[in-house]
């Protein structure tokens, strides 16, 4: 897919992840929406991306299916959807708040899977690209439930790029540890000793360079090869 003039919905724009995706598509020349829950941050990177904004909190699913309605007369049409939406908790199994993980499911799994599902029928010959995370693939003590919260999207996307196979290339995100302020904005707990970080930039490349090459469906962390897009 050429990147110049798609149109591009980025739900989460006010995220590190999110907000690097929409301005490396914006340099490549596609039109954005852009949506977060942050209205002031919102408007200062719809106003720098020349977007139309929407405010979204993906637990609300309902509003979630209208905001991308919205989006898509706004663009015109979809191209590609990123939902870059996501929050951890932290801390044993065992001691987990059952409100603290109804909230993790709400967003990570719930959030994501219902903003897919209300773009899917806009996006035929397109792309979905989604961040899950690594702990898909390496459930992480500490994150027990955090991890399966992802586990779950990532679960969900594969089973959504095998019925769509044939209209919309649906690509799962799985970094490792990034240089993000994620971590601080835990819903709960202390995160456990991580790795070093990898920069979110090799991210946004990677995820970038996904979007274009219309094989892949997968940008995922290999021991060997580091990040890779396939
Ligand atoms: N950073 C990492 O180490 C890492 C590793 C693997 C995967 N990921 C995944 O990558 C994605 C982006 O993370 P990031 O590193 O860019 O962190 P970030 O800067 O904290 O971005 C997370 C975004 O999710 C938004 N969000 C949280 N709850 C929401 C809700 N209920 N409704 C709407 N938006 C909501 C936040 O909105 P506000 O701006 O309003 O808070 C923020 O824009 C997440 O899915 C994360 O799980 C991150």
């Amino acid at each position: 897919m050429e990147l110049t003039d798609v149109r591009a919905l980025v739900v989460g724009a006010t995220g590190a992840l999110g907000g690097g995706i929409a301005r490396a598509l914006h340099e490549a020349g596609a039109s954005l929406a852009v949506t977060g829950r942050d209205a002031d941050r919102l408007a200062a990177i719809g106003e720098e991306l020349d977007a139309p904004t929407f405010v979204l909190d993906v637990v609300d699913v309902e509003r979630a299916a209208a905001t991308v309605r919205q989006a898509v007369d706004a663009l015109g049409g979809l191209d590609v959807l990123v939902v870059a939406t996501g929050v951890p908790a932290f801390g044993p199994a065992v001691d987990a708040d059952p409100v603290v993980v109804e909230e993790l499911f709400a967003v990570n799994t719930l959030g994501a899977t219902g903003v897919v599902r209300a773009a899917l029928p806009h996006l035929d010959g397109g792309v979905a690209v989604v961040l899950s995370a690594i702990l898909a693939d390496a459930p992480t003590a500490g994150m027990a439930d955090y991890s399966a919260a992802k586990a779950a999207l990532s679960a969900w996307l594969t089973v959504a790029r095998r019925e769509h196979r044939r209209s919309t290339r649906i690509v799962d995100v799985r970094p490792p540890h990034l240089d993000t302020d994620l971590a601080s904005h835990a819903l709960a707990g202390e995160p456990p000793r991580l790795p070093e970080p990898l920069p979110a930039t090799d991210v946004v490349d990677a995820v970038l360079r996904a979007i274009g090459d219309d094989k892949a469906t997968e940008v995922a962390w290999d021991r060997r090869d580091g990040l890779v897009v396939r």
